[in-house]
């Protein structure tokens, strides 16, 4: 069982979504991009370093053939804020001209960083490129992006766990928890 609450460095924080709730939710978006991409080939790019935990439960229900690669940028530099200005840490080393790409990012708050990777990979020529999200803030979003696969819209408040941090914490929680102000 996972707490109901707990506190990630100075701030309280409270569950909002369960593992199991993840865990289905994960199994029906596997099945959607099963379906969506047979015999497509799909490379699926994780967005360091919020997808690691995603991007492994995602890839586990996916039984077409793929490919993975990883790309990693920053906003966040750890706070509550996005700082709106996005670094590339890490490139994408695979040729993917051609290819069918699924972004795999941890969430799209205010779209910034997701708009960002878009036009990187666009550049790339791919045959096409698709975004799977596990949370997605609508009222934050401020670019205009088709999200094809998103496993939680939520709320407009700062979240953690499952892959998410706070000042480099809280990313090991096995659930979604929010801010408690
Ligand atoms: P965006 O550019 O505003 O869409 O922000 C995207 C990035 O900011 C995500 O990949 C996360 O790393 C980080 N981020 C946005 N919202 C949250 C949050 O509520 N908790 C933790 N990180 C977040």
């Amino acid at each position: 069982m996972n707490p109901k609450t707990t506190t990630v460095a100075d701030k309280s924080f409270k569950m909002m979504i369960s593992a199991e709730t993840i865990a289905d939710r994960i199994r029906v978006l596997g099945g959607e991009i099963n379906r969506d991409f047979a015999d497509k080939k799909p490379v699926l790019i994780g967005i360091l370093n919020g997808c690691f935990l995603f991007m492994a439960d995602l890839v586990k229900q996916i039984d077409v053939d793929c490919e993975i690669a990883f790309m990693k940028v920053s906003s966040y530099h750890g706070g509550m804020e996005s700082s709106r200005t996005i670094t590339e840490d890490y490139d994408l080393k695979m040729a993917v001209s051609g290819r069918h790409l699924i972004i795999v990012e941890d969430i799209v708050d205010t779209g910034n960083t997701m708009r960002f990777i878009v036009d990187k990979l666009q550049a790339k020529k791919p045959a096409s490129v698709s975004i799977a999200t596990l949370l997605f803030k609508p009222a934050a979003m401020e670019q205009k992006l088709d999200l094809q696969y998103v496993a939680f819209e939520i709320e407009n408040k700062f979240v953690v766990g499952y892959g998410l941090d706070y000042k480099g914490l809280g990313r090991n929680l096995n659930a979604v928890y929010q801010v408690v102000l």
